[in-house]
């Protein structure tokens, strides 16, 4: 039996979310530069998201520059930029032939103009698609996002669209940049670190995390799915006890 087969379909995540890391230390094992990381985490991001559509997840989440990113060395964030206008318009023909719909959350308009423009053409071109959606966190950081739904929320109540008493999860929701998706069941990072870096703080709060060492160029869909098979196995308490889940 693969690896695939031995997913349960009716108990599957509709929402994984991915902190693709590893990147630059891929790169220097191979005695390469940086960005050569960054060119095959592309690969990965290729197989993951065709094996995400084809076992059926609703939407797949791939955190791949935060705003602290943007404190990285100057070529290396040129390098970056570069390398993602260029994939996302290489991809747009695949996200269309396998009927999977872009959206980006972040600071979109720190972008350089033709990223942004780029990601914008994809996102439109892709709209209409309706078996995945694939969300880019791009210039994202959780704390940049949760002060704008907090700023958001504070003038509609200088504005007196609504009272501070008034306020409860479904408005902090609403104003977050997934407004329109729902909470990852699934986070996995990649390359050994153990920690959030900024991603989905507010989102993750029940989420199930599942850590690999592998680096992200050599991330695949087959670890993908092992991290389905080990997601399947857990207990989702919720705050509950076992016997409550069970009755
Ligand atoms: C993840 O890989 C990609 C980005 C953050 C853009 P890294 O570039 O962080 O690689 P490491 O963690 O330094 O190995
Ligand atoms: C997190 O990775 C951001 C992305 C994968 C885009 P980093 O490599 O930037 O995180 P830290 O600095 O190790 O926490
Ligand atoms: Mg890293």
């Amino acid at each position: 039996m693969s690896i695939k087969e031995k997913i349960n379909l009716s108990k599957l995540p509709s929402h994984i979310a991915i902190i693709m890391d590893g990147n630059g230390r891929w790169a220097k094992q191979q005695g390469e530069e940086r960005i050569f990381g960054h060119e095959n985490g592309v690969k990965a991001v290729r197989d993951t998201v065709e094996g995400a559509a084809e076992i059926g997840v609703k939407y797949l989440t791939l955190y791949a520059f935060s705003t602290e990113n943007w404190n990285r060395p100057q070529e290396e964030v040129a390098a970056l930029m570069k390398l993602l206008v260029h994939t996302i318009n290489i991809e747009t023909e695949t996200l269309n032939k396998n009927n999977i719909r872009l959206q980006a959350i972040g600071d979109l308009e720190s972008l350089p103009k033709d990223c942004y423009d780029e990601l914008q053409e994809a996102i439109s071109n892709t709209k209409n698609n309706s078996s995945m959606t694939l969300v880019l966190a791009l210039s994202y950081s959780s704390r940049w996002e949760i002060i704008n739904a907090v700023r958001q929320i504070a003038r509609g109540v200088e504005d007196k669209k609504l009272s501070a008493a008034e306020i409860n999860e479904s408005t902090i929701q609403n104003y977050l940049c997934t407004y329109n998706i729902p909470d990852p069941e699934l986070m996995i990072r990649t390359s050994g670190e153990h920690r959030i870096s900024n991603f989905l703080l507010w989102q993750l709060a029940y989420s199930e995390l599942y850590f690999t060492d592998k680096f992200w160029p050599d991330f695949r869909k087959e670890d993908l799915f092992e991290a389905i098979l080990d997601y399947q196995t857990r207990e989702r308490r919720f705050g509950k006890t076992s016997e409550q889940l069970i009755s």
